[in-house]
């Protein structure tokens, strides 16, 4: 007798196939889009997932960051609630690094704060590119001591997505 049910071999194998799809679009999603790479950015400590600990490369948190205001100025990630530790960076020329995994352009900059309020540009707007890159800037010396640096992209979409993520150092 001819049956149409699928067989037990048949039914995993589309499983299969279907978790292998699943796997290979899940890497582009958690590492979509960009944030700075170094200095090294906050990652919330209470993080269940790498895409939470690091909002800067979540999309649709990222949008939310620009709804508010000053709790989203780092992505909502503070000093206090990140598992990383402060750089040390001399004061002057230095190089700042960047990854984007998503081919949107779109400007970005980076800048400077004692207080996460006031921000100095510390690099010249540049177009984001696909890739891990390197951008010149230069931190003045009046901003010795700790600070924060921020990276800010507005990905060149039809609905525009602002990236943002920050790096806590310590000015020497
Ligand atoms: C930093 O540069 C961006 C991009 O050109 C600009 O929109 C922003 O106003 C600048 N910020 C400051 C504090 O100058």
């Amino acid at each position: 007798m001819v049956s149409f049910r699928p067989s037990t071999s048949a039914l995993t194998g589309t499983l299969s196939v279907a978790l292998l799809v699943v796997l290979a679009i899940m890497p582009s999603f958690v590492a979509a889009h960009g944030r700075m790479t170094n200095p090294p950015t906050r990652y919330r400590k209470d993080a269940t997932d790498p895409v939470e600990g690091n909002y800067p490369i979540n999309g649709q948190v990222s949008r939310t960051m620009m709804s508010g205001t000053d709790p989203f100025i780092c992505g909502g990630v503070t000093k206090e609630g990140s598992s990383v530790p402060v750089t040390e960076v001399n004061a002057g020329s230095i190089g700042l690094e960047y990854t984007v995994t998503a081919g949107h352009k779109g400007e970005a900059y980076f800048s400077i704060s004692r207080d996460e309020e006031s921000f100095a540009n510390i690099t010249e707007p540049f177009q984001a590119e696909l890739g891990t890159h390197t951008i010149q800037g230069n931190i003045p010396d009046s901003y010795k001591g700790p600070a924060v640096i921020r990276w800010y992209w507005a990905a060149d979409l039809t609905a525009p997505e602002i990236y943002v993520s920050c790096s806590d150092v310590l000015v020497k």
